[in-house]
């Protein structure tokens, strides 16, 4: 038997509706049938409420203080070992108990699977998966870089993406409230940086940045270019005025540290490569961004460049945002583990299979 509250829901109310028609039947000259019907309707909503007891505890429990929750981290992400979240004193999350130890397997409410360290099958825990614990898929990449997807449908109940409409949304970033009374910007003598790791010829960004760079002297950092400063990306980038956010992929909703760190943290604005305009505006005001293709062409993207070089007014105006929002840039992976626990707290007993993985991820 399965714990499923929606369902034992459904048998309470259809007694009720039962009983009712109860009533109806006795007016009828059928007495003797309706009666007997009735006595059986009675037993049956009786034995239900026997059975709900007994296998749906949850519909009663609601007053019950706080559970503690354990949540199993099956994979450490890209097989690193870290120390494990503190969710209490990094979050003022109570009641979580997160573990790497696989011999909670039995015991534990959810386990975590990043997507990137599934090798085979036989890794995953085969046998005595308790009913109500909860698999979830975790992944990051996006699904250029995330391999296997198709012959993992059916296999997960929940997922953990950047994606808007996954069942735990976990972005790169994003912009919280806060008021400030005047915008300050660091001081900026250097034009247009890009921090870059994964060249590859082929991706759409090296091509656009092989034209741009005919129109606009562009600075190259990381394993083809210079160093940074102090290895400190934001050190090096806040000297610029714009930042090439350049994705090494483009799909919805996969906006990365690109955005979030290396440039709204420096204060550089951002010339954004990634998901289409409409899809960036879901997360940043429209004004704090350069979209490439708000320009039918590169070398017009460096037209603008150069315009507001000089025009450092309406170069200011990509910051207004700033008067009222701070970004936050998320913590891998405290805050996942940290947010995975909390979800699972606060949900209730409902059976969810992701049945087609693939298709949702790559839509
Ligand atoms: C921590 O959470 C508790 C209960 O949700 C709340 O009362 C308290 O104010 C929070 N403390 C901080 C420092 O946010
Ligand atoms: C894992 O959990 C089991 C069962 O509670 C315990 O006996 C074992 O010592 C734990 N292993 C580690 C490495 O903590
Ligand atoms: C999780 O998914 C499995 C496989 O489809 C399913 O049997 C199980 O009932 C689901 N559990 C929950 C809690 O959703």
């Amino acid at each position: 038997m399965r714990g499923e509250s929606l369902f034992s829901m459904e048998r309470l109310v259809g007694c009720r509706l039962c009983r009712r028609s109860r009533w109806r039947t006795l007016r009828s000259r059928w007495l003797a049938a309706s009666l007997t019907c009735t006595v059986l309707v009675i037993y049956i909503c009786f034995l239900d409420l026997l059975h709900s007891s007994m296998h749906f505890p949850v519909l009663w429990e609601t007053s019950s203080p706080p559970r503690q929750v354990t949540v199993l981290i099956w994979y450490e992400p890209f097989g690193k070992r870290r120390r494990i979240a503190d969710c209490h004193s990094l979050f003022n999350i109570t009641g979580c108990q997160l573990t790497t130890n696989r011999s909670l397997y039995q015991e534990a409410d959810a386990i975590l699977f990043h997507h990137r360290d599934i090798i085979d099958f036989f890794d995953f825990p085969l046998i005595g998966r308790p009913t109500s614990q909860k698999w979830i898929w975790m992944n990051f990449e996006s699904p250029a870089h995330s391999p296997w997807l198709n012959s993992l449908g059916g296999v997960f109940n929940w997922t953990m993406s950047y994606r808007v409409d996954s069942d735990i949304f976990m972005p790169y970033g994003y912009l919280f409230s806060r008021m400030l009374p005047k915008i300050i910007l660091p001081h900026k003598r250097k034009l247009v940086a890009w921090v870059i790791s994964n060249w590859n010829e082929d991706h759409e960004r090296v091509q656009y940045y092989n034209q741009l760079r005919e129109y606009v002297d562009i600075d190259i950092y990381g394993r083809y270019g210079m160093d940074l400063k102090e290895d400190n990306i934001v050190k090096t980038v806040s000297e610029y005025k714009f930042y090439l956010a350049f994705e090494n992929s483009l799909h919805t909703d996969y906006v990365t540290e690109k955005l979030w760190r290396n440039a709204f943290k420096s204060s550089a604005v951002p010339i954004v490569m990634g998901p289409s305009r409409y899809n960036y505006e879901l997360f940043i005001p429209r004004n704090s961004f350069i979209h490439v293709d708000d320009f039918s062409s590169p070398r017009k993207l460096a037209a603008y460049l150069k315009f507001l070089d000089k025009h450092t007014h309406l170069y200011r105006r990509h910051f207004l945002w700033k008067k009222r929002y701070d970004v936050h840039v998320t913590s891998f992976w405290d805050e996942h583990y940290c947010m995975a626990c909390e979800t699972v707290k606060a949900a209730g007993n409902q059976h969810r299979t992701v049945s087609d993985l693939a298709t949702w991820f790559e839509s």
